[in-house]
């Protein structure tokens, strides 16, 4: 018997072995919930705060609570250009499925251990469970990208990544396809150094929830919210509460979600001299009107009872 996962830890898998699915993102598809995420599954090289690369790993879950480790579907070897290797960088994936090519469409940030060439992989399967091969490598639109989310709606998909040098999130259009860029871009919050960044959709209100650029190391989270994806965003206010407000519970976002009704934030939270050992939160995202207040709760998926009292 696996004990249940507590927030801010690492967690287990239905096996009992600790889930290696860091900066991870969540596809709802067919009735299941997938987790992708690095696998850091390995030490730290030595005297640094990275880890080679072993993979994009992917698990399982039909409530979000317990989770079935499937593998790891992208590794070096899913590439056939071999720009994939043990020392790159490969981060923050997400998956969208395609209902147009019936493929599902993986993006990653992509880098060298420098994070120098500051770019994006893009990977595609036929089955959530992967393999995912190798499509492209690339600069979107030949500008540089270090974190970045995906975000869909009507069948419209956009990269959102941190571009020139973190200080500004460039909303890039993808093609039908998801596989590359229309060229249309946007720019939200520039020169206001955000990261990290989580997008959802919720009545009249397009918000998002950034970090700001410490590297593995937590700082104030900030919503955002305009009545448009790309156009009017200011950055309101932290959501978070209490004494570990300014550090976001010691989290950092990586990918937000609606289940039952509720919307959550997935966070990391990062132990750089000890990558694998990582843990991770579920918190409810409580929307107020205009408002978004993001409360610690012990449990993943709990919702805030004191708020109701
Ligand atoms: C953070 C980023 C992580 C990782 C890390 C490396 O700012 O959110 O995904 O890239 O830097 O230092």
């Amino acid at each position: 018997m696996v004990g249940a996962n507590v927030n801010g830890q690492p967690w287990r898998d239905d096996q009992g072995n600790l889930i290696q699915a860091h900066g991870g993102s969540i596809l709802h598809y067919a009735g299941d919930y997938y987790w992708y995420g690095e696998d850091k599954g390995v030490a730290n090289v030595e005297g640094t705060s990275r880890v080679p690369f072993v993979g994009i790993s992917c698990y399982r879950s039909t409530d979000l609570l317990t989770w079935q480790r499937i593998g790891d579907v992208l590794t070096a070897a899913n590439d056939p250009s071999q720009q994939v290797q043990a020392e790159s960088i490969v981060e923050r994936p997400k998956v969208l499925f395609n209902a147009l090519t019936k493929q599902f469409v993986m993006w990653c940030h992509f880098d060298t251990p420098d994070y120098g060439f500051a770019g994006c992989l893009v990977a595609t399967a036929t089955q959530p469970t992967g393999p995912f091969t190798v499509q492209q490598i690339l600069r979107p639109n030949n500008f540089d990208s270090r974190d970045m989310t995906l975000f869909e709606e009507n069948g419209q998909a956009y990269l959102v990544h941190s571009a020139n040098m973190n200080k500004t999130l460039y909303v890039a259009n993808l093609t039908p396809d998801y596989l590359g860029l229309t060229g249309e871009v946007r720019k939200l919050f520039i020169d206001q150094e955000r990261e990290a960044p989580v997008i959802f959709h919720e009545g009249e209100w397009y918000f998002t929830i950034t970090s700001g650029t410490t590297g593995w190391r937590p700082n104030p989270a900030l919503f955002s919210r305009s009545h448009f994806l790309v156009a009017n965003q200011k950055l309101i206010d932290n959501p978070c509460q209490g004494p570990k407000k300014a550090t976001t519970y010691d989290g950092q976002p990586t990918f937000g979600f609606k289940y039952q009704g509720q919307w959550y934030l997935l966070l990391d939270h990062w132990q750089r001299e000890d990558l694998q050992h990582s843990g991770y939160s579920i918190l409810p995202i409580e929307i107020h009107g205009r408002d978004l207040v993001v409360p610690w709760v012990d449990q993943p998926l709990q919702r805030n009872t004191a708020a109701n009292g």
